[in-house]
C-alpha cells in the first residue's frame, strides 16, 4: 500500500498572499501542494494560470505541484503548465479531446500524468487509460468550489478503481479531492485512497501541525 500523502489545496489559501500559503505547507515539511486551475467553462469558477505557478517557483517554493486542470480544453494548456513548474498534471475525462495523446504529452514534458473523474462519471470511463497514468483522482464533490460536503457515495468508486489497480498490478496513486477531513480520509484510505487533497479542513485547522501529524498516521 502506498504511503499517505496530504496535498493541501491552494484554493483555500490566501489569494493575496499565495506564496505565504504555500510556505506554510512547506514549513510543515509536507511535499505536495494541490493547485486547482479553473476556466469558467468546464466549471463555473476561475482561479489561477501558469504564471501563478511560475511566480511561486520564483519565490523559491519547491513543493511538488499537483496541478488539477478543470478546463474544457486541457490539451491546449499542458505545455504552459509544465513549463511553469507543474510536477503532476491531471486532466478530466469528461470533455471531448484525445485523452491518451494528452496523457502521453504530459509525460513527454517530464511531468507525471493524472486522470480525473467527476462524481457522476462512472469509473469505467477511465478503465482503458489506467496503464498510462501516475494518478487517478476521484472527485468527492462536484468540482468548482471549495468547502462543499464530502460525497460518501464515492467510496464504492474508490474501491472499484483500487481493485483494478491491484488486479492489474498497477501502481498509480489514488487521490480524493473535495470535502476531505480527518474522519472521511480514513474511510477513503480504507477504500484504497493514498493521496488526500484538503483545502478548507487544512487551511482552517487551528493547529496545522497536529492536523498534519494525524494525516500521516492514516
Ligand atoms: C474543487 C477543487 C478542490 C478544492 C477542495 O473543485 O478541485 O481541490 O480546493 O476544497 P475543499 O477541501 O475545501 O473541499
Ligand atoms: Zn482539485
Amino acid at each position: 500500500m502506498n504511503r499517505s500523502i496530504l496535498a493541501p489545496s491552494l484554493l483555500a489559501g490566501d489569494h493575496a498572499h499565495l506564496a505565504s500559503s504555500a510556505r506554510e505547507v512547506e514549513d510543515l515539511k509536507l511535499e505536495w501542494l494541490h493547485v486547482d486551475i479553473m476556466d469558467g467553462h468546464f466549471v463555473p469558477n476561475l482561479t489561477f494560470g501558469p504564471e501563478t505557478l511560475a511566480a511561486l517557483r520564483r519565490r523559491g517554493i519547491g513543493l511538488f505541484f499537483d496541478t488539477h486542470l478543470m478546463l474544457s480544453e486541457p490539451h491546449q494548456y499542458v505545455e504552459p503548465f509544465a513549463k511553469a513548474g507543474a510536477n503532476l498534471i491531471s486532466i478530466h475525462i469528461e470533455p471531448k479531446y484525445d485523452h491518451a495523446t494528452t496523457l502521453a504529452r504530459i509525460r513527454s514534458l517530464g511531468c507525471q500524468a493524472g486522470i480525473v473523474l467527476n462524481p457522476d462519471t462512472p469509473a469505467s470511463a477511465i478503465e482503458p487509460l489506467l496503464s498510462q497514468v501516475d494518478l487517478v483522482l476521484v472527485m468527492t464533490v462536484q468540482p468548482g468550489f471549495g468547502g462543499q460536503p464530502f460525497r460518501v457515495d464515492m467510496l464504492s468508486k474508490l474501491k472499484e478503481v483500487s481493485r483494478w489497480r491491484s488486479e492489474r498490478k498497477l501502481n498509480f496513486r489514488l487521490e480524493v479531492d473535495g470535502g476531505i477531513d480527518l474522519s472521511n480520509a480514513s474511510e477513503c484510505r480504507a477504500a484504497g485512497a493514498d493521496t488526500f487533497v484538503a483545502g478548507t479542513s487544512f487551511f482552517k485547522a487551528a493547529d496545522k501541525r497536529a492536523y498534519t501529524d494525524a494525516f500521516e498516521r492514516l
